[in-house]
């Protein structure tokens, strides 16, 4: 952890420009450990720091790890176009601190989504040389055959990839219920699967990142809650 003066430390958790953090100690806004802090300039171990602003707690983190219950109509695109942005349903902060989503899902696909303001992280978790199994419940519009659960499994082309495209499992989990395990993250991936396969997704809900399920984090859709360590270490198993 590193000394920053407290002006500093605020804009960093994403309060707002420097100027405006300055403004805010001065006029009494900001505790530090629950003692009242006026001078910008006091400085500060950034480590298991608490601030109170406006009355609010808030741990001082150097990068921030999240999971979001993504609901339906809702973007992951940086300039949403048709539908609000993920970034709407977490505190401001986050988006001044540049939390991105890691990777992508449909605005009409729901469940667990990982933002981050780390960087290497997110690029670690989107490397395709990143074998992180995801898990999706799939809704047909045509009943599933055992047909399609082999076409998925042993693989499918898709017109702009080079080689087929396979289910790492595929389960059939009611007459119009398909759970698919992908490692993989291409673009619409698995809508466009169900096509070649000569099916329709009518519904998609990703239940799990690797070890890490929405079940075990217990949110709901629109709420999100920061990771533990324990909880990334999930990211990596297969
Ligand atoms: N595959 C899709 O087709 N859409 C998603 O949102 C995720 C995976």
């Amino acid at each position: 952890m590193s000394k920053l003066s407290l002006d500093r430390i605020l804009q960093s958790q994403g309060f707002g420009t420097r100027k405006y953090c300055r403004a805010l100690i001065e006029e009494g806004d900001v505790a530090v450990d629950g003692v009242l802090h006026t001078n910008y300039k006091t400085v500060f171990d950034t480590g298991a720091l608490t601030l109170t602003v406006f009355d609010e707690p808030w741990l001082v983190r150097e990068r921030v790890y999240i999971a979001l219950y993504k609901p339906a109509n809702v973007e992951c695109s940086r300039k949403p176009s048709h539908h609000p942005g993920v970034l709407t349903l977490l505190p401001e902060q986050f988006t001044w601190r540049d939390v991105q989503p890691v990777g992508r899902l449909d605005h009409d696909t729901t469940g667990l989504l990982l933002m981050s303001d780390d960087g290497p992280f997110i690029h670690a978790q989107s490397s395709p040389k990143r074998h992180v199994p995801k898990i999706y419940q799939a809704t047909t519009q045509d009943a599933v055959t055992d047909a399609l659960v082999e076409q998925l499994l042993a693989g499918v082309q898709l017109h702009d990839e080079p080689a087929p495209l396979k289910a790492v499992s595929c389960v059939k989990r009611g007459e119009f219920q398909l759970e698919i395990v992908l490692e993989q993250g291409k673009y619409h991936q698995v809508k466009r699967m169900l096509a070649a396969a000569g099916n329709h997704c009518a519904g998609l809900h990703r239940s799990a990142i690797g070890g890490l399920t929405l079940e075990s984090i217990a949110i709901t859709q629109g709420q999100w809650c920061f990771l533990d360590q324990s909880q990334l270490d999930l990211l990596v198993q297969t």
